[in-house]
């Protein structure tokens, strides 16, 4: 049996596979099955200020359009009486004493303050760290990527002040340069990095001329993007990476260890595969790494990064260019075009 013990943002994991933000943490008892089942670590799923806001009914005409409903908000209006960030905080430092693996929360909020203070109040619960979820659905045409940044990373340098616990930074992947601005968020002391943030998207009910947002899961494929900049970012960072989206199966998991990610975090593959899914992907592992010669996570983590393969531009090499150069494959692939 290999070594699958883990170092993530400061703290010790038994094994790299976390469970990503979602409200199966609020379902009773699946936190407990999953510990049971092997799972490194849980991230509680998110307090949103919006959604406080929401249940306070303390609602600007603003917040509720459509628009600027936050991306990952479970309901519009959820329930009054079970809500709000007492509750949330509650229910959290109960389920930190259930579980013996670390459990990590989960954090969106709209105004710098609030941040701060939701902050300081998770930390308060015994949680081992805190997952910012930063994003910006952009709304607004007078603003600058540049000042949205610089916002972000005025919030994750003041949180980084406020607490004692680490921080990691959910991001997205809507900036010019992911790979500078999770620079400056290093750089301004956070301690991991989640790549990346799934946002669920309006659809159009074309019968009803109605929006819709449809509960998806990830495609599998979505990992790729997630690769690649696990891939680009490998030893250049003093904090961990941490990859999400798409990640279903143990082969999925070799992969952005190969590409350079301390852990990975899963939600679809638990929807779609259940729990059992857990002890099959860390089976793998173990037997992939034995099959290998791999006694550690170490000894093969960023193997395939940028920094160690001999054609840097693996990862840079964008799709056109890869279709181009390969167009007779593609068309042996696809005989009806
Ligand atoms: C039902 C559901 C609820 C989610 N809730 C949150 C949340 O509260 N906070 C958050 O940051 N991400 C949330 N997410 C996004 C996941 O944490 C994760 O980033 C995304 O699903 C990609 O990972 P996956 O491909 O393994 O599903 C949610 C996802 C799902 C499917």
């Amino acid at each position: 049996m290999a070594n699958l013990t883990t170092t993530y943002m400061g703290v010790k994991l038994k094994n790299p596979l976390i469970l990503g933000a979602c409200n199966l943490t609020s379902k009773t008892g699946i936190a407990e099955q999953l510990e049971e089942a092997g799972i490194g670590a849980i991230v509680y799923r998110s307090l949103f200020e919006e959604q406080v806001q929401l249940e306070d009914l303390q609602l600007t005409e603003e917040l509720t359009e459509y628009e600027n409903r936050n991306a990952e908000m479970e309901s519009l209006f959820p329930n009054i009486e079970h809500a709000g960030p007492k509750e949330h905080l509650y229910q959290l430092e109960k389920l930190k004493k259930k579980l013996s693996i670390p459990v990590f929360a989960s954090l969106n909020a709209i105004y710098e303050p609030t941040w701060i203070e939701y902050a300081k109040e998770l930390e308060s619960t015994g949680i081992d760290g805190i997952e910012l979820n930063l994003y910006d659905v952009p709304g607004y045409f007078d603003l600058s990527g540049q000042s949205i940044e610089d916002k972000q990373l005025q919030i994750v340098e003041a949180i980084k002040q406020a607490v004692h616990i680490p921080v990691s930074v959910k991001i997205s992947l809507f900036y010019t340069n992911p790979l500078n601005f999770i620079r400056r968020v290093d750089e301004a002391g956070a301690d991991a990095y989640v790549l990346f943030n799934r946002f669920f998207q309006p659809d159009i009910d074309v019968e009803k001329q109605e929006f819709q947002f449809p509960w998806e899961l990830s495609n599998p494929k979505d990992r790729m993007i997630s690769l690649r900049f696990a891939g680009l970012l490998y030893g250049n960072l003093d904090g961990s990476i941490c990859v999400s989206r798409g990640i279903y199966d143990a082969n999925d998991v070799i992969r952005m260890i190969l590409a350079g990610a301390d852990t990975v975090q899963v939600v679809s593959t638990i929807y779609k595969n259940k729990i059992q899914v857990v002890p099959e992907i860390l089976s793998g592992l173990n037997r992939w790494m034995d099959e290998k010669g791999y006694k550690t996570i170490d000894e093969f983590k960023g193997k395939l990064s940028r920094k160690n393969i001999k054609d840097p531009f693996v990862y840079q090499r964008a799709q056109y260019v890869e279709l181009l150069m390969n167009s007779d494959e593609v068309f042996k692939k696809h005989p009806t075009i």
